[in-house]
């Protein structure tokens, strides 16, 4: 991807982009192998003055003014509301710095977190997207979620 994401704040979270500290690469072994997280943003806990995630696009067309967000986090972090915190602040800064009108995400169809996460930062479940089931290895289905530019629920400042 073409542009260099900058740090983002938020009460409780550094988004740092990757390869600004490199000190942070050892606590990102977790989040390496993790195929199809995106790579902008490190996600660092103030509390714990640790990696606790990764946040970022992991597609992003800007012809169309359209990308997808894309997410992951360590256990022991969960359940906090922090996800969504993160979420809200790339969100924002798609919309205001990067000129995207639409963010989409996909999530499979069990992982009810992570889909509670895409409901609370204001995105609306669009439909299914099925996995091609006749490749050698099938892919999975996934809910497709979307927000777009100035849609009432992308308010970063409304509760979780
Ligand atoms: C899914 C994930 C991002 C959630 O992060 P998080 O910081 O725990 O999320 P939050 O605390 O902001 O919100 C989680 C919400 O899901 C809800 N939730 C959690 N487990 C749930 C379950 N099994 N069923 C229904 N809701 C559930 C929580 O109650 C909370 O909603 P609430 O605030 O209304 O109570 C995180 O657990 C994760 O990274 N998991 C592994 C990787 C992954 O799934 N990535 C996403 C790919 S799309």
């Amino acid at each position: 991807m073409a542009w260099t994401p900058r740090r983002l704040e938020t009460p409780r979270l550094i988004l740092q982009p990757t390869g600004e500290d490199d000190d942070r690469a050892g606590l990102d072994t977790w989040l390496q192998q993790r195929v199809g997280l995106p790579n902008q943003w490190r996600i660092i806990s103030k509390a714990l003055d640790r990696v606790i995630g990764i946040v970022g696009f992991i597609r992003w067309e800007p012809e169309r003014g359209c990308a997808e967000i894309g997410f992951g986090l360590v256990k022991v972090a969960s359940g906090q509301g922090l996800m969504t915190e993160a979420c809200r602040a790339v969100i924002d800064y798609g919309f205001a710095e990067m000129d995207l009108s639409r963010i989409e995400a996909r999530c499979q169809l069990a992982n009810l977190a992570s889909a509670r996460v895409l409901e609370k930062i204001g995105m609306t479940r669009e439909g299914m997207v099925r996995g091609r089931v006749h490749s050698k290895v099938p892919d999975e289905d996934f809910w497709l979620y979307a927000i777009e530019r100035g849609v009432t629920g992308n308010d970063a400042s409304s509760g979780c």
